[in-house]
């Protein structure tokens, strides 16, 4: 039985700021964040957005062609949660009024959150083929104003639809895993921003691309030859960069050529969004479906990363006719309908977004109607709206 994605969903809030305006206002070279970095833009969440609106709607986009009466299990990958104890995904079933039957809880190890998911949620399906799984990666990318990971922030969310015979990507048997206790990134529970040894966290990030894709190609018996495309976890898209170079070396023209293009057309979205942690990689998993063309059949590989620290490798294999299941103008045009801000307004949103509204102080939202955000607290309890 083939298990794996059958459903993708995207959202990502409608303000960014301008990698070449914060460059400026840092008095850095453009071309460090351009090039250096390799963002473009960066997506920024107001106080109306936090990773249960976004994952609401994330998951909105598709859960009208989803049979609810199926799906056994809703899990969400997150490293930016609103309470210390009730799951997030719990404010996402009740706006999504999924059945009471559904299990549901929220899992966290950085950014491999999302990738947790995915892999329970496929075990889940192979236990129980009737059923299926709603997994998503919700995120804002916040390492404060003025710091060095600054030009690496952003804020999105994906969500996927598991299930039997799924008609976009199947995800194969087989998995490389690594972990080490290592302090490359976290973030403190008093703290609303996250510490980081940035130069540190990429040595970790390489050190484990490299251990978990060799030991996947032994297990396996693949070759670097035989992947279409390697997608990769990117907090900022120099990152995937990098790992991907280590991947290609060695390799004859043809490889090098097809896993560079496709490495560039599965980082589009991200260039343009920035880093949304938990959702990153699937967001190049999207950036790679809606802008490239891939044959059915083909190979695809994952790098996951969580730091602190989690990695993995994957595989799966894109099913024919998959692009009757995406929605690439709609996902354009939600990166078009952003408007950009400048440096006084994204630091003044930032500022705000550190610290809760008070309560009984009600938000409201400047999104297009349909879409879900936060709108405060009420009794301390959080209520999420739909605009
Ligand atoms: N033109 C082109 N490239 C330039 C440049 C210019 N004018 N100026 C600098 N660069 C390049 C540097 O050579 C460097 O490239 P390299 O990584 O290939 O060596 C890159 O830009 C970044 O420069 P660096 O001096 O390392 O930047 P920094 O000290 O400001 O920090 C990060 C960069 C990524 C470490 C920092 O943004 C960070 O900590 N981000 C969060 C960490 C993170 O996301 N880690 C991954 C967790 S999974």
């Amino acid at each position: 039985m083939q298990v794996g994605i059958d459903q993708i969903g995207f959202y990502t809030p409608n303000k960014y700021v301008d990698m070449v305006d914060l460059a400026t206002a840092r008095g850095e070279d453009p071309n460090k964040y351009l090039i250096g970095i390799g963002q473009k833009r960066m997506s920024v969440a107001d106080s109306s957005q936090d990773a249960v609106s976004m994952g609401i709607n994330a998951t909105l986009s598709y859960i009208d062609q989803v049979d609810c009466d199926q799906v056994g299990l809703l899990l969400m990958g997150t490293e930016s949660g609103v309470d210390q104890s009730k799951s997030a995904s719990l404010f996402v079933k009740s706006a999504l009024k999924l059945r009471p039957e559904v299990r549901t809880f929220e899992i966290k190890e950085a950014c491999f959150g999302m990738t947790a998911g995915i892999m329970t949620a496929c075990d889940y399906i192979r236990a129980h083929p009737d059923r299926s799984a709603i997994v998503i990666g919700s995120d804002i990318a916040k390492y404060g104003v003025g710091s060095a990971g600054e030009v690496t922030q952003g804020a999105g969310s994906v969500s996927v639809l598991l299930k039997a015979n799924p008609r976009i990507l199947s995800i194969n048997s087989g998995y490389s895993a690594y972990s080490a206790d290592v302090n490359d990134f976290w973030r403190p529970n008093n703290s609303p921003i996250a510490l980081v040894d940035g130069k540190y966290s990429k040595e970790v990030y390489l050190d484990f691309f490299t251990r978990t894709f060799a030991a996947y190609q032994r297990q396996m018996n693949y070759q670097v030859s035989d992947f279409a495309a390697l997608v990769y976890h990117l907090p900022f898209v120099k990152m995937g960069y990098k790992a991907n170079q280590l991947a290609i070396a060695n390799q004859n023209e043809i490889v090098q050529k097809r896993l560079e293009q496709n490495f560039g057309l599965s980082s589009y979205y991200s260039r343009n969004v920035g880093n949304i942690y938990t959702a990153s990689l699937y967001l190049s998993l999207l950036s790679l479906l809606e802008q490239g063309k891939l044959n059915s059949d083909s190979l695809i590989g994952f790098f996951s990363y969580g730091s602190g620290a989690m990695g993995e490798f994957y595989s799966g294999k894109i099913v024919s006719g998959y692009e009757k299941m995406l929605t690439p103008n709609t996902n354009k045009q939600m990166l078009a309908r952003r408007k950009k801000i400048s440096i006084t307004e994204y630091e003044q949103i930032f500022n705000q977004s550190l610290v809760l509204p008070q309560d009984n102080h009600f938000l409201d939202s400047d999104e297009e109607n349909g879409y879900w955000y936060f709108a405060g607290t009420n009794q301390h309890i959080r209520q999420y709206k739909q605009k």
